[in-house]
């Protein structure tokens, strides 16, 4: 990366809007028919906040993430090819309404994308 070309973070618009791009994200992946039942008796309290440090970190922000090992937390719950797109059509729903410019959406999807085999795991077969 070239000398004070911002971070995805920053163009995301930093904290605060990654803040809200993640609660709206989660507003949508619970009332997606095909993913609420994941979620099921998880605190989406710490969930929420796990997935900000994740994200913030994963895009180059100045934020440590400080949660479970990707692999480890996501293993044996039958995430699949399908649910993971679903689940990052979700993130980019809340990117756009946030008012984050669709080439950004773009770059953070393909960060995204580099975590789909630690998510889904040995189910990592389409449909
Ligand atoms: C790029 C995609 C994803 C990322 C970056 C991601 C990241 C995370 C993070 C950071 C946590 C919190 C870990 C902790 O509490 O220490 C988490 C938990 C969780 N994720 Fe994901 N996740 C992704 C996709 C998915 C998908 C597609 C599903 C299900 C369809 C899913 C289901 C869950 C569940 C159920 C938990 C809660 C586990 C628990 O607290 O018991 N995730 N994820």
């Amino acid at each position: 990366m070239s000398d004070n070309a911002p971070t995805l973070f920053e163009r995301m618009g930093g904290s605060e809007t990654l803040t809200r791009i993640v609660h709206e994200m989660y507003r949508r992946v619970l009332a997606d028919e095909s993913l609420g039942h994941f979620f099921e008796n998880v605190s989406m309290k710490k969930l929420q906040q796990m997935q900000f440090e994740f994200l913030a970190s994963a895009l180059d922000g100045p934020i440590r993430y400080t949660g479970a090992e990707l692999t480890h937390i996501h293993r044996g719950r039958g995430i699949r090819g399908a649910h993971f797109a679903a689940f990052c059509g979700h993130f980019a729903d809340a990117a756009q309404d946030a008012g984050v410019d669709p080439g950004t959406i773009d770059l953070a999807l393909g960060r995204l994308a580099m975590y789909k085999d630690k998510i889904t795991g040995d189910t990592n077969v389409d449909g």
